[in-house]
C-alpha cells in the first residue's frame, strides 16, 4: 500500500516536472518566434522596394521591355510578402490595392498598350498616396518620375510580357 502510494507520488512528481519542462520549452519557443518575427520587415522596408520597382515599371513599359515591366510589378507585390506575417491587419489593404486598383496597370502591360499604361500608371499614384494618408503617413507623397531608380538595366530591350518565368 505504502509502495503504491509512493509510486503514485513519483508519477505525480514526474508529471509535474515534465509538464513544467514542456511549459518552459513552449515559452522559450514563443520567445524565439517573437524575436524572429520582430526582425522581419513590416511596411517601411518593403515599401522602399515598392517605390523603386514602381518607378522602374515606367521606363520599362516606355522602352518596350514589357517583360521587365511585368517582372517589376510582380516583385513589387512580392516585396510586401513579409507584411503578411508582421502586419496581418494592414496587409489585406495592400492586397486589395494590388489586386484591385493596380490591376489596370498590369492589364495594360499584358496588352503592351503604352497609352493605356500611362493613364493607369498615373492614376494609381493617387491610390498609393491615399493609403499613405489613411495610415498616418500623409508626408510620404509618391510623385510620377519617368526616370528609373536602377539605372544599370536596359529598359529598351524589346521583350514580351509573358517572358517572365513563372
Ligand atoms: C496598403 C497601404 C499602402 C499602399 C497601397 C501603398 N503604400 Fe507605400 N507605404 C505605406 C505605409 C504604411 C508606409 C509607411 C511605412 C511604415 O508604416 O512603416 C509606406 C511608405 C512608402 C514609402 C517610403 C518607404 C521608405 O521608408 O523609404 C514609399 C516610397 C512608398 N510607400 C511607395 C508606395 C508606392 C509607389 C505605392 C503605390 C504603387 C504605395 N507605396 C502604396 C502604405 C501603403
Amino acid at each position: 500500500m505504502l509502495m503504491k502510494k509512493s509510486n503514485f507520488l513519483l508519477v505525480g512528481v514526474l508529471l509535474a516536472i515534465t509538464g513544467g519542462a514542456f511549459a518552459a520549452t513552449d515559452a522559450d519557443t514563443q520567445k524565439q518566434l517573437d524575436a524572429i518575427k520582430g526582425a522581419i520587415p513590416k511596411f517601411a522596408v518593403p515599401m522602399r522596394e515598392v517605390g523603386d520597382r514602381f518607378r522602374d515599371i515606367y521606363p520599362a513599359a516606355k522602352g518596350g521591355n514589357w517583360a521587365l515591366a511585368a517582372y517589376m510589378s510582380k516583385y513589387m507585390n512580392g516585396a510586401m510578402a513579409p507584411a503578411k506575417l508582421t502586419k496581418p491587419d494592414e496587409y489585406p489593404a495592400w492586397q486589395a490595392f494590388y489586386d484591385g486598383t493596380f490591376a489596370a496597370v498590369n492589364k495594360a502591360i499584358q496588352a503592351k498598350d503604352f497609352k493605356g499604361f500611362e493613364a493607369a500608371y498615373t492614376k494609381v499614384i493617387d491610390s498609393c498616396n491615399n493609403c499613405h494618408k489613411g495610415m498616418g503617413y500623409p508626408f510620404i507623397k509618391v510623385m510620377k518620375n519617368k526616370a528609373p531608380a536602377d539605372t544599370n538595366v536596359n529598359y529598351s530591350l524589346a521583350s514580351e510580357p509573358g517572358d517572365v518565368p513563372k
